[in-house]
């Protein structure tokens, strides 16, 4: 059920939020993002694929014991779930998971990691983006990622490196093994501490270039404080916030500016 508070933040973003014209927007960088990127028609067969795939998850009725590291499910409770529950409350829609695909590919991102894997469906849109070149996805349950290892496998997906284990644990190894991060999906554990945490962690590789991008940033209280604070960074500059995701840019020649924007 949307809370009354989820609701009201939601017609006041409606408020103050730019439509996909861009007007008002004084940021040619930005301006170029918003209307060439996020507001973007364009479809791929790529998608087609992954989308069979997401169908066939929404029908599985197989059950999974599954271990939830996070802020936990607003909709499901306890650790039995049937692998089509997961399909329909845990992963990204595919209007959403096609924006990080375009993203990606418009910042020509070739470092990528994401935490937060589950059944794997955004992991296999930025896979497929076009400079990828290292993907990392972190997912704590390890029968939720054995589902998500099969997906990569019907998909012919091979290049993807899944880390299990708690992110806390597997985050500081693997961006050891990062020269630098160009693109960031922080997906899980919605939280202000911990994903204040695995901000500061990332932030130590970022690049001018780097895109991070944050999940539900107005769905929990404490993800909305957390976004505060990573918009306050001194490292941050330019932030777009689409209501249910949050991009953050670190370009020094972008001025330090919020932009809200409907999607
Ligand atoms: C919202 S789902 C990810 C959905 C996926 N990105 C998609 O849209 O296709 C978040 C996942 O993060 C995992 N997770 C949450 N907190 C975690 C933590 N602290 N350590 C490891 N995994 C965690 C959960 O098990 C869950 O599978």
């Amino acid at each position: 059920m949307i809370s009354y508070r989820l609701l009201s933040d939601y017609i006041n973003f409606l408020y103050h939020s730019r439509g996909k014209k861009g007007f008002g927007i004084h940021s040619p960088f930005v301006f170029q993002l918003v209307t060439q990127v996020v507001h973007s028609s364009v479809s791929s067969t790529i998608f087609t694929d992954i989308e069979a795939q997401r169908k066939l998850l929404l029908k599985d009725s197989t059950p999974l014991d599954v271990q939830d590291y996070g802020a936990g499910s607003q909709h499901l409770k306890g650790t039995n779930r049937k692998v089509r529950e997961l399909a329909v409350h845990s992963l990204k829609p595919a209007k959403q998971a096609q924006l990080l695909f375009r993203l990606a590919n418009h910042m020509k991102s070739q470092n990528i990691l994401e935490l937060g894997t589950s059944l794997g469906i955004t992991t296999c849109y930025l896979a497929k983006t076009g400079h990828c070149s290292k993907l990392v996805t972190l997912e704590g349950c390890p029968n939720v990622a054995k589902m998500a290892q099969q997906t990569f496998k019907k998909l012919k997906l091979t290049g993807v490196d899944l880390v299990v284990g708690e992110f806390s644990q597997t985050l500081p190894k693997v961006l050891d093994g990062f020269s630098t991060l160009d693109f960031v999906f922080f997906d899980g554990n919605h939280r202000e501490k911990p994903t204040l945490e695995y901000f500061e962690h990332c932030l130590k590789k970022k690049n001018n270039q780097s895109l991070f991008v944050f999940d539900d940033i107005h769905h929990l209280p404490e993800m909305k404080e957390a976004w505060e604070q990573i918009k306050a960074n001194p490292e941050v500059t330019a932030t777009i916030d689409l209501f249910h995701l949050g991009l953050v840019f670190f370009k020094k020649e972008l001025a330090k500016q919020d932009f809200r924007v409907r999607f």
